[in-house]
């Protein structure tokens, strides 16, 4: 199976005491290795629960999440965060950076979590900090910079571990047109360069035709746009 994620039959709700919010049902998705995938969808129709699926961080009401070869519901949590940490990358809807860490240290945060030496994390990070222009910055905390300067960051530490695929929830949302550009520009690079897969939330059309395949979210499940 060259899948590196695939989601068969989802069903998720949302559950508050008796209240039950159905999302997500008969959802199929499947990402093959180095494709690039847009999801568009109106706000609300549920990207931003797909994405916490596929990444392990919420389950499903039933149906199968794999990545690669791993059915998510046989593994434990800590197994999950190994997979995690070892072939996905996030690129969250608001960035995440840790605040009391430097640039550098956010970049280098999935391989310290895999208990790998730290000098070794550094030296990874302080190279990625240079393929996106920020290596002047490298000692700057979160809050000293800039809304497009933290979106980079939050790519670096999406890539450091060469994931296998790539999720980004709406990652220009907040940009401006130039720092978008350049955003949206690194996220192609890995794709084309490094055979990563890329999945992008977004609103934006024109993002959209530069992916492979351009699917909707709508009633719960996807479609071919
Ligand atoms: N904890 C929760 N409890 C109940 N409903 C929730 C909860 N979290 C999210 N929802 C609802 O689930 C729906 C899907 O949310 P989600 O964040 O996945 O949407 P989205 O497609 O990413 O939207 P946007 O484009 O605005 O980011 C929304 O209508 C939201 O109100
Ligand atoms: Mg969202």
């Amino acid at each position: 199976m060259n899948n590196v994620i695939k989601c068969k039959n989802i069903r998720y709700s949302y559950h508050d005491g008796d209240r039950e919010t159905p999302i997500l049902s008969n959802l199929n998705f499947e990402v093959s290795q180095g494709e690039s995938i847009a999801i568009l969808g109106q706000s609300g129709c549920g990207k931003s629960t797909l994405l916490n699926l596929i990444g392990g961080i919420d389950k499903p009401s039933s149906g199968e999440v794999y990545i690669g070869n791993n059915d998510l519901a046989t593994l434990n949590e800590e197994k999950i965060t190994e997979l995690r940490a070892k072939s996905l990358g996030f690129v969250y809807q608001f960035h995440h950076l840790l605040k009391d860490f430097s640039a550098i240290e956010n970049i280098a945060m999935p391989l310290l979590i895999q208990g790998i030496n730290k000098e070794t994390c550094i030296k990874k990070a302080s190279q990625i900090t240079k393929t996106i222009g920020l290596e002047h910055r490298e000692n700057h905390l979160p809050s000293e910079l800039s809304g497009g300067e933290r979106q980079r960051v939050a790519i670096a530490r999406a890539i450091i571990s060469n994931p296998s695929c790539l999720l980004a929830d709406e990652p220009t949302g907040n940009l401006d047109a130039k720092n978008a550009s350049s955003v949206l520009e690194l996220l192609i690079n890995l794709n084309q360069q490094h055979g990563s897969s890329l999945i992008i939330v977004t609103h934006d059309e024109k993002i959209a035709t530069k992916m492979d395949r351009v699917l909707v979210l709508e009633g719960g499940h996807l479609k071919a746009a």
